[in-house]
Parts: structure tokens; C-alpha cells; sequence
């Protein structure tokens, strides 16, 4: 394992820790902004907590979603204190610590981790991907009528409105929706074979830089909805995951 690896895993294990002593005890929620959604005293402590583990050990810039102001760089930490807040505030047990490292803008390490059911997934370019150390890949389900697919459905007005028309476009090929309220953790689900597509307009980095390095190293493929290579600083993009093997089956479909 890298000596960066280890540096996110603690760092990931002592957000984990803050959020597992707030979960069932949170001391507010507020909307940060229409665009930015609700946030916790708790994601603030936890985005602290990792802070101050990869700081000790790394002098590249550290990206907090609770940051004030966010500045992109090529090379970068590039973190989630907690994906899935609104989960989170409601005791539902699926949200997740993402943290990403980017060289030359991409990712090259990814860790996201889930306190509440202790699942950690984590890849490393070119060394696969992992769930609690075992190797995970995506699914085999090649046709659009038997994939599962997540259209995330945040709470801000123009995404949502994108979002149903994806729903839209895709309803008469009778897929399977789901959704979990965690990009990170949704692009985990992909990667460990338990859903085989999502698409979201309007992400942030800190929301699927990890997640999509994940998928990659797990077999599946990350494109934006032309079917093009990402840009993972580029906002407004509408990014899609899937498994490889319904991808441009359900591009076509999308565009
Ligand atoms: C949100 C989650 C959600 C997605 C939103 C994100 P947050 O992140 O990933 O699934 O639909 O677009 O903002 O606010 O819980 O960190
Ligand atoms: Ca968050």
C-alpha cells in the first residue's frame, strides 16, 4: 500500500470517528445555498479531522467542500467530509467520508468510507479497486431492461429539472431506478456490481472524484453524457457511470 493510501485511510477513519459520535446527536442543519445544499456542524468537524491527518504527512493542497472558497489545482486532495449529508441528518446510514488525490488533474487515488456500515472502498490507479480489502468489479448486466440505474435527485431546482428529464428519456426502456442520496457511495455501488449505471447534472468534484477512480479500477467506464472523457473541474458537466457494458447502449438513449 502507497504512503498516500495509508495517509487517506487514517484520515478517512478519523472523519468516520467524528461522524459516528455526531450521528444520532447532530447539532444543526442549514442550507449552506440553493446550489450547495444542507451541511452539519458535524461535516465542518469532520473536514477538520481529515485535515489535520493529511496535512502531517502532505504539503498538496487540501479541497474541503466546507471550504469558503474553493480554488482548483491540477494537484490536490480533493475532499467530502460527508457525501450524503441529508442522509446523515435523518439517520439514514448511507453517506460516506470521500477523499481523493488528483495529479495533473486525475484522481489517482480514491477512498470513500461509510462509518455507519464500516464499508471502505478504495482504489489506486492501475491497482484496482477494493471493498474492506477484497477486490470488488462491476456487473455483467449488459441489457438496459435488467440495469439499475441511479438518477440522483439533489434538492436544487434546475438539476432536478435535468434530472426528471433523464428519467424521462430512459422510462420506456424499463430500467430499474434507484436513488441513494450519496454520489460517492452510488458510484461504490457500481463498482462493487450492486447497481450498473448512475447520472447526475451539476456534481462537484468532491463528490465523485473518488467514487469515479473507483468505478474505473473496478472495470466500469466514466464519461460525460456526449460519451466524452471527463473534466473533473468543468461545472456543469452531466457525468454517467456505469459497468462499460451498458454504456453506450444507455448514452444513446440519453442524448
Ligand atoms: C450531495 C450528494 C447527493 C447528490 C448531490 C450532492 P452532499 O452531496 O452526493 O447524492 O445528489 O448533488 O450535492 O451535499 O451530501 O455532500
Ligand atoms: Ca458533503
Amino acid at each position: 500500500m502507497s504512503r498516500e493510501m495509508e495517509i487517506a485511510l487514517k484520515a478517512a477513519k478519523a472523519a468516520g470517528k467524528v461522524i459516528m459520535n455526531g450521528y444520532g446527536n447532530i447539532g444543526f442543519v442549514r442550507q449552506k445555498s440553493e446550489r450547495l445544499g444542507n451541511v452539519t456542524d458535524i461535516d465542518f468537524k469532520a473536514q477538520k479531522a481529515i485535515k489535520e491527518v493529511i496535512s502531517k504527512f502532505s504539503k498538496l493542497p487540501i479541497i474541503g467542500e466546507e471550504d469558503e472558497t474553493h480554488t482548483f489545482v491540477d494537484n490536490a486532495w480533493i475532499i467530502d467530509p460527508i457525501d450524503g449529508t441529508n442522509n446523515f441528518s435523518r439517520g439514514l446510514k448511507i453517506f460516506a467520508v470521500s477523499i481523493a488525490l488528483v495529479k495533473n488533474k486525475q484522481p489517482v487515488l480514491g477512498v470513500v468510507f461509510n462509518p455507519a456500515t464500516k464499508e471502505l472502498f478504495s482504489a489506486e490507479k492501475s491497482k484496482g479497486a477494493f471493498l474492506n480489502n477484497k477486490k470488488i468489479f462491476v456487473s455483467d448486466i449488459s441489457e438496459l431492461k435488467d440495469c439499475v440505474v441511479d438518477v440522483g435527485l439533489p434538492t436544487r431546482e434546475k438539476v432536478r429539472e435535468i434530472q426528471f428529464g433523464i428519467m424521462q428519456k430512459i422510462y420506456p426502456k424499463k430500467v430499474h431506478y434507484k436513488q441513494f442520496g450519496s454520489a460517492a457511495l452510488q458510484l461504490c455501488f457500481i463498482a462493487a456490481g450492486w447497481i450498473d449505471a448512475f447520472v447526475e447534472y451539476g456534481l462537484f468534484p468532491w463528490d465523485f472524484a473518488a467514487g469515479v477512480l473507483i468505478v474505473e479500477e473496478a472495470g466500469g467506464k466514466i464519461t460525460n453524457i456526449k460519451g466524452e472523457k471527463i473534466d473533473i473541474f468543468k461545472k456543469d458537466e452531466i457525468l454517467f457511470a456505469s459497468n462499460g457494458k451498458i454504456h453506450s447502449g444507455l448514452l444513446g438513449v440519453l442524448q
